[in-house]
């Protein structure tokens, strides 16, 4: 079986108390599965309370950050350096199409952060809109998000996924290739069961440890 990476994506939301919640309800439901990679992406500020309810529990999920900045350490108020994130997280999602939209995230600045992730040993999750978005030198995970099937409820077919998915790997043959958008436990296995597709980035349905164990179990 090939190796999949089941990510979610938290975004803007859970408090502490709610992001333990999540973790203890999911520690119930959670089956793994050695060619299934689980990845958790909060907010900055869960990252060491759900580092040490990981631990605790004795579940192997990783965690990940939704975002850094293009800075090493230093004089950035405001800012979380990825040499201060590697305490707590293995991967981070990089030039998410929210990012780009609200915060004018540019190539090159997604091309310095890339860089700098593979710098600290993190794994950046690269996400691209369509297969004409640059793959940055040094992703090897990518997420093709559409925007119109962000949140929407409305994803892309599994076979447009299929075929950007194989368009990117063709150019890039280091580049894993992830599908993302509007990802449920009805519609996982679709996109999954694809040549070419090694996984799914979850928005909205991660944020309910029923709805996210179960697509990590039909994946
Ligand atoms: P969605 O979000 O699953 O709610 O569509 C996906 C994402 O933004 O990564």
């Amino acid at each position: 079986m090939k190796k999949q990476y089941i990510i979610a994506n938290w975004k803007e939301n859970k408090t502490t108390e709610e992001a333990v919640s999540w973790v203890s309800e999911f520690s119930e439901l959670y089956v793994p599965h050695e060619d299934k990679e689980v990845i958790l992406c909060p907010t900055f500020a869960l990252l060491p309370a759900l580092s040490n309810e990981l631990k605790k529990l004795g579940l192997d999920i990783k965690l990940g950050s939704q975002n850094f900045p293009a800075f090493e350490e230093g004089a950035f108020t405001g800012e979380e350096s990825p040499r201060l994130l590697k305490e707590f997280v293995d991967y981070a999602i990089i030039g998410h199409s929210e990012r780009r939209n609200f915060f004018h995230e540019t190539e090159d600045l997604l091309e310095k952060k890339v860089s700098l992730a593979k710098e600290y040993s993190i794994e950046p999750i690269l996400c691209v809109q369509d297969a004409e978005t640059p793959i940055h030198s040094g992703a090897t995970l990518v997420a093709y998000e559409p925007i119109f099937a962000i949140g929407t409820g409305t994803p892309d077919t599994p076979e447009n996924a299929q075929v950007v998915s194989l368009t990117i790997a063709k150019e890039h043959e280091q580049v894993s290739v992830i599908y993302g958008g509007s990802i449920s436990g009805e519609n996982v296995r679709s996109f999954t069961e694809k040549d070419g597709i090694f996984g799914v980035l979850v928005g909205s349905k991660s944020l309910n440890p029923q709805s996210f164990a179960e697509i990590i179990t039909n994946a």
